[in-house]
This record gives structure tokens, C-alpha cells and sequence, in this order.
């Protein structure tokens, strides 16, 4: 069994970044870094916020971070005591991941004796504007202290700073930092209340982007001094009463206190827990880390929302823009599909929702339908710029193609609506612009087909694939099967019209001509090329990749002349050999198994498993996946553990080129689940009926969870010998 803590002991001021990561709590509505409460913006502190961002001139757009409600420091008989700049005599960070609590305890030597602080944080799962801290002092002597507490309005930014004026205000007892956006004039407002227990001499300064309450009081030797504070952050976004509603909510919690907040908070998370724990018997690390994975995966669902979706780096920053790629769907769709399927229809509704912005990229590229942004922000406006790596050597921005190549974006977000619909037979989402952007996605690939004067194929050139080291290139083999699976589902979604609502029927039917497209994509979706093994099994991941130098990662490596060097690109080193970033052809071969023979699959898992540098937290979990399939579980093991300790280790890459990419990684949280379930539990649905047909690990006696399969709960157990699924009541 596990304890459900992770905890360090000691203090490395090297892992402030890392361990901001590691140690995050979040609610979905905003994630707050594992930072301490004394940390400034240097030490990457954050409250970032969901679905809300800004651009100031040139800088990329990015998601926004609110001013540091928790902002702390402590001075002692007239000096400062502070990590990481006083070293501490004791230090200890830790997260509670079962119950989503973030605590530190630190203890200085002074000269005249000891002094310990202790804070404890959530972000409330039952309040999504809710961040409450406590925090304690005590000393061993007659301690002078002077406590500084209130909100940091310098926050850390990449693109910033993003707030054109903060007004810092007194309300009531109250104390509020209002902060003003470049680019749309959106405020966000954090309010903050507190309650102590001791009795003190009270001030409070305007410093700076600071508002900070002072606390003075001699301390009694080993009596504790505690103050809780409670934090409301909004925004203009949320609501146009944001102040007033902000007040109330800090009001309120002043007076219900830290406790009962505490123990909403926890049952909320013990709800969770209740149906989405994976109990692995036999192996402590495997089940620790993937549940680990799991609280963060939790800690970041939109649930205070009907139609938003999960950034790429979480709610841990500003990192990737805070935008939102295919990781949600492909990645941590089945986390949500499985445990909490009103989260996957909230994700999916963001899609929909955006799918305007979608027809406007393919519309800027002369393209029809629609083209889902590769970094999808509010709107569906895609965020990613045409330059999105740094040159190390020049310092120059290098052309990427990310944005313009990667059609494969919009086959995702078909994926994801359509395993919704097949998982909860949910029609809804159809009907309520599923079924169009469905259709609209095929528009869009049927709109880039190519047939050469004499040719018998479609094919798709120009793209990248999910190996984004390759760019340009023709006839990927991912992307062409998932513009099939397109052209299949739209033909599928126009036959079973007669099922619809009538209304929402008319209006498809109104829309379009239905008989004119389903010949159409029936005609794309058999005539479309898709690439075939060769006499040794191997499918070619693009025309002309078997024709490129074949050499080891190791000897690329070798290769590099600086260590955040990009490995893709013109230039880079990888472009020119068959060494590919991430699963690409093993994606398609997870996604569709039945395509080939199992020799089939097995013959290209080895083939590209030396050759895929892994550049992607994306990728151990289709190698994973695709292990599990072949049969080879022990194989599988070292990929899955790749993704489920993906944030416990935080040694993913940090950098491409120059651009810094560190944060939290949801979708390889997502990929580890979606192994231990449907790879190691062997978890299918078939006609409607939940099957698992387990191949567990050889450390692993037995694997058990829930599911939710059409409405139902049931629970699996998972051993060598099978599986026994029963109906929970
Ligand atoms: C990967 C993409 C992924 C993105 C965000 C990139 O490094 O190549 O597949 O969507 O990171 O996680």
C-alpha cells in the first residue's frame, strides 16, 4: 500500500523550478506552482489561470497568472528569515496528493534561539475561486516577530508583464490587488481575508505591486501563531460582478474558517478517489506514481466550466502558451471518459465551441472546413507563431511548421467527440455541434487531397506528423489513417442523421449536402493512400524516410554541439536521419491495431522503438500501449513508468532550442493511465460491453479500478489469470 505523500527533506535552491512542478495543487479553475509563500517572481512563483490570456507587442500570447494571494515573510528581533537566502536549520516540503494539501515546515537558528513556520495550502476543490493557506510561527525563545502577509502583484510572466495598472485596495478589512490586461482590458481580482489567534500590533503598507498587512507580536516559547488566510480570485471573464462575488466568497470562508473549508475540500477529493483510485497489488512505485499522475490530472479539470480544456503544461505556467494541444483528446481524454465523463464532454465542448476558429485557420490557408489551431487559446485562436523555436547558435527564430503542417490536429478532436459518443452513447454531443465539426474536419482533409495525372491514390503532402523532427514531408502514414478514420466518421455521422433530434437533423441537413459528401468521404476514405509494410514489415512513416542516414539516438547525441540544441528543423540534426522524436507510426498502430496482423505490429514496434529518441513525454506511453498489444507486458513496464513518474522525476526536456518548456505533463499523466487500463488491464468495448483481457507486468498480482461504461460504474480486478468485472451498486 501506499501513503499518498511525496516529501523532500532539505533544501536545494536547484529545484525551486522543478519542485514548483512537483509539489503544484490545483482545481481547474487555477493551479498554484509548489512554490514557497516568501518566493518572488524569480523563483517562478504562480497562480495560473484557466482559459484566460494576454499579449503585450510582440511576446507570444499566454495564458495569465493572478497576483500571489499567499505572499509571506517573516522577520525575527529585526532580520529577514527567508528561503532560499537564510539557510535553513530544517526544511521540509510535502504534498498530500489523496487530499490535495501542499505543507512546508522550515526552522531557522537565530542568534537568540529557533524559529519555525509551517504553512499548509489548497486550492479548494468544492470552491473553484477558493486558495487557503494556514500559517504558524513558533519560537523556543522571546521572539520578536514581525509577520508580512498580503498579495504580491509582481507575478511572474515569460510574455509579460501583462497587467498595464494594479490598483491595491483596502476593503473592509479586506485587502484586494485589481490587476488590468494589455490587450482586452480583462481584470483579475484576488481578495484576501484572514483570521489570527493572537494578539498584535496591525499595519499595512502599499509596496510597490505589494499590499501587505504587518503583523508585530513577541512570541511565547513554544506557542504557536497561527493565521489563516482565504484567497478569491476571479476575473471579468467570470462574471461582470467579479468584485462583489470575490468579497462575499472571502467573507464567507472568514467566517465558516479553515477547518470546515479543509474538510469540504477533502471530501471533494475523496469523491474523486472513490472512483477513480488504481490499486496495483504487488508493486508500491507503480501504484504511487500513477496515482500521482492521476491527482494531477484532477487537479486540473475544467469543472468549474461547461466548455474549456486542459493546456499541454497543465495549470503549471505559462509554458506553451498555456495553450491547449492534441494531448487532450489523444492523451487525457480516457482518464476522463473512464472516471468523469462530464469533464470529457466539457473538454470536447471547448472544441465545438471553437469551432469557428477553426474554419477561420483553414479559411487564412485556402483551405475549407476546419483546421484546429496546433495551440489552441480562447476562441480557438492558435497561438503557436510561425517561429517557435529559438536558434542557439544565432540567437535567431527559426521557421517552424508546427502550426501550418500539423493537420493531424483536427482527426484528434474527431477522435475525441466520437469516443465520447461510442463510450457514453451520449448523442448530445453530436447534436449540439458534434456532428458539424465532424463533418467540417473531413471538408478541411478532403480540401488538401492530391492525385498525380495518373495516379490511383489521394495522398497528403507537405505535413508534419506527430514526429515533428521530420517537417514537410509527404504521406505520413498517422496523418493519412487519421483523415480516413475522418472521411469514415463523417460518413457515419451523416448515415445515422434519422436517429437525431429533428432539429438538430435539419440543421446538419440544411447545412450541407449530405448525399453529395458522403460519396465524397466514402470515395477519400477508400481511395486515400495509406501506406503498407514492406517485404520486412515495416511501414514507412513518410515517402522517403527509409531512404535517411540510420543511425542510433546515442550517435545523433553525439552529434549535438550544445545541449539545447533543436533537434529538428532545417538544420537539425535529426532532419536528415530516420531518428524520430516520438511514437508516430505506433500511434497509428495503438490507435487501429486491426489494420494489420499482430506480426505486423510487432515488426514496427521494433523497428522504430531504437530509432524515437523520445523527445516527447507524449511518446513512452504509445510504445507502452503498443507493447501491451504485442503481448509483451515486461516491455511495456519501463514506458509506462516513463509516463506515470513523468512529474515525480521532472527530467523531461526543459528546453527546445531556447525556449523554456518545463511544467507539469498531463498528457503523459493521461498516457500512463490509459497503459495501466487498456494496456496492462487490457480494458476494450465491444458491442456496447466493457471487456478486460488483463496482461499485468510480472511484478503485478492484480490490478483493480473502476470504469464508467454507458452511465454504469463497474469495478474490475485484474489478475494473470483474467479479469472479473462486476456491476457496483
Ligand atoms: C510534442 C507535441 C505535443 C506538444 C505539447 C511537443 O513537444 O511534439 O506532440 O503536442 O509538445 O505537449
Amino acid at each position: 500500500m501506499i501513503n499518498w505523500k511525496i516529501e523532500e527533506t532539505g533544501f536545494n535552491a536547484d529545484k525551486i523550478a522543478s519542485n514548483g512542478n512537483k509539489y503544484l495543487v490545483g482545481n481547474g479553475y487555477m493551479g498554484i506552482r509548489g512554490t514557497l509563500e516568501e518566493y518572488e517572481k524569480e523563483h517562478l512563483v504562480a497562480v495560473n489561470l484557466a482559459g484566460i490570456y494576454d499579449k503585450v507587442g510582440d511576446g507570444w500570447r499566454e495564458s495569465l497568472n493572478a497576483p500571489n494571494g499567499l505572499y509571506t515573510v517573516i522577520r525575527v528581533d529585526e532580520e529577514e528569515y527567508r528561503l532560499p537566502n537564510s539557510d535553513p536549520l530544517e526544511h521540509l516540503v510535502s504534498l498530500d496528493y489523496r487530499r490535495a494539501l501542499f505543507s512546508r515546515k522550515t526552522t531557522w537558528k537565530t542568534p537568540r534561539g529557533k524559529v519555525t513556520v509551517e504553512s499548509e495550502r489548497f486550492a479548494s476543490l468544492s470552491e473553484p475561486h477558493l486558495l487557503t493557506m494556514k500559517y504558524t510561527i513558533k519560537a523556543d525563545f522571546h521572539a520578536d516577530i514581525e509577520l508580512r502577509t498580503g498579495i504580491d502583484g509582481d507575478v511572474w510572466d515569460i510574455n509579460g508583464p501583462h497587467y498595464d495598472n494594479l490598483s491595491l485596495i483596502e476593503d473592509d478589512g479586506l485587502i484586494k490587488v485589481i490587476g488590468t490586461t494589455h490587450e482586452k482590458g480583462d481584470k483579475v481580482c484576488v481578495t484576501e481575508g484572514c483570521n489570527y489567534n493572537f494578539t498584535c500590533e496591525k499595519n499595512l503598507t502599499v509596496d510597490g505591486k505589494r499590499i501587505l498587512r504587518h503583523f508585530s507580536f513577541i512570541t511565547k516559547p513554544g506557542i504557536s501563531y497561527e493565521i489563516t488566510k482565504f484567497i478569491s480570485v476571479y476575473t471579468s471573464v467570470d462574471t461582470p460582478d467579479f468584485e462583489k462575488e470575490a468579497k462575499q466568497l472571502v467573507k464567507e470562508c472568514i467566517e465558516k474558517g479553515y477547518a470546515f473549508l479543509k474538510d469540504q475540500h477533502v471530501k471533494k477529493w475523496e469523491e474523486k478517489w472513490s472512483v477513480s483510485e488504481v490499486v496495483i497489488d504487488g508493486d508500491d512505485d507503480a501504484m504511487e506514481a500513477l496515482n500521482y499522475s492521476l491527482y494531477h490530472l484532477h487537479s486540473i479539470a475544467p469543472r468549474h466550466s461547461e466548455s474549456l480544456s486542459i493546456p499541454a503544461r497543465g495549470l503549471s505556467g505559462q509554458t506553451y502558451k498555456g495553450a491547449v494541444f492534441w494531448d487532450t483528446e489523444m492523451f487525457m481524454l480516457d482518464f476522463f471518459l473512464y472516471t468523469e465523463p462530464r469533464v470529457a464532454k466539457t473538454l470536447l465542448k471547448y472544441r465545438i465551441d471553437t469551432l469557428n476558429g477553426a474554419k477561420e485557420k483553414a479559411r487564412s490557408y485556402g483551405y475549407d472546413g476546419a483546421f484546429y489551431a496546433w495551440e489552441s487559446q480562447e476562441g480557438g485562436f492558435d497561438a503557436c507563431s510561425d517561429y517557435n523555436v529559438v536558434d542557439v547558435f544565432t540567437g535567431r527564430p527559426m521557421r517552424t511548421y508546427f502550426k501550418d503542417k500539423q493537420i493531424h490536429i483536427s482527426s484528434a478532436i474527431v477522435h475525441g467527440i466520437m469516443r465520447y459518443f461510442e463510450l457514453t452513447q451520449d448523442k448530445s454531443i453530436l447534436e449540439e455541434g458534434g456532428a458539424e465539426t465532424i463533418i467540417e474536419c473531413a471538408k478541411f482533409y478532403y480540401s488538401l487531397l492530391l492525385k498525380k495525372v495518373n495516379g490511383q491514390f489521394y495522398e497528403l503532402h507537405d505535413v508534419v506528423g506527430p514526429d515533428e523532427y521530420h517537417e514537410r514531408v509527404n504521406n505520413n502514414g498517422y496523418t493519412n489513417r487519421m483523415a480516413k478514420y475522418t472521411f469514415d466518421m463523417a460518413v457515419k455521422i451523416i448515415d445515422s442523421l434519422d436517429g437525431f433530434n429533428p432539429e438538430a437533423a435539419k440543421h446538419i441537413r440544411d447545412m450541407y449536402p449530405v448525399d453529395d459528401l458522403k460519396k465524397k468521404f466514402s470515395d477519400a476514405s477508400s481511395h486515400i493512400y495509406i501506406p503498407q509494410p514492406d517485404k520486412e514489415g515495416v511501414i514507412e512513416q513518410f515517402d522517403g524516410y527509409k531512404k535517411l542516414e540510420d543511425v542510433s539516438v546515442e550517435t545523433l547525441k553525439s552529434r549535438l554541439l550544445h545541449e539545447k540544441e533543436y533537434w529538428g528543423g532545417a538544420y537539425g540534426v535529426a532532419a536528415h536521419t530516420k531518428v524520430i522524436k516520438q511514437a508516430d507510426v505506433v500511434t497509428w498502430l495503438t490507435l487501429f491495431p486491426e489494420d494489420f496482423p499482430e506480426d505486423i505490429l510487432l515488426k514496427n514496434w521494433n523497428y522504430y522503438e531504437p530509432r524515437t529518441e523520445h523527445g516527447s513525454s507524449l511518446s513512452a506511453c504509445m510504445y507502452a500501449l503498443l507493447a501491451c498489444r504485442c503481448g509483451m507486458p515486461e516491455k511495456a513496464y519501463p514506458y509506462f513508468m516513463k509516463s506515470a513518474t513523468a512529474d515525480l522525476t521532472g527530467t523531461g526536456k526543459q528546453w527546445a532550442g531556447l525556449i523554456y518548456i518545463g511544467g507539469t505533463h498531463p498528457a503523459a499523466a493521461g498516457g500512463a493511465y490509459m497503459t495501466a487500463i487498456n494496456g496492462f488491464g487490457g480494458v476494450s468495448f465491444e458491442n456496447g460491453e466493457l471487456k478486460a483481457k488483463p496482461q499485468l507486468p510480472p511484478s503485478w498480482n492484480k490490478l483493480s479500478f473502476k470504469i464508467i461504461h454507458l452511465g454504469k460504474l463497474y469495478q474490475v480486478e485484474a489478475t494473470k489469470e483474467g479479469a472479473v468485472i462486476k456491476e457496483c451498486k
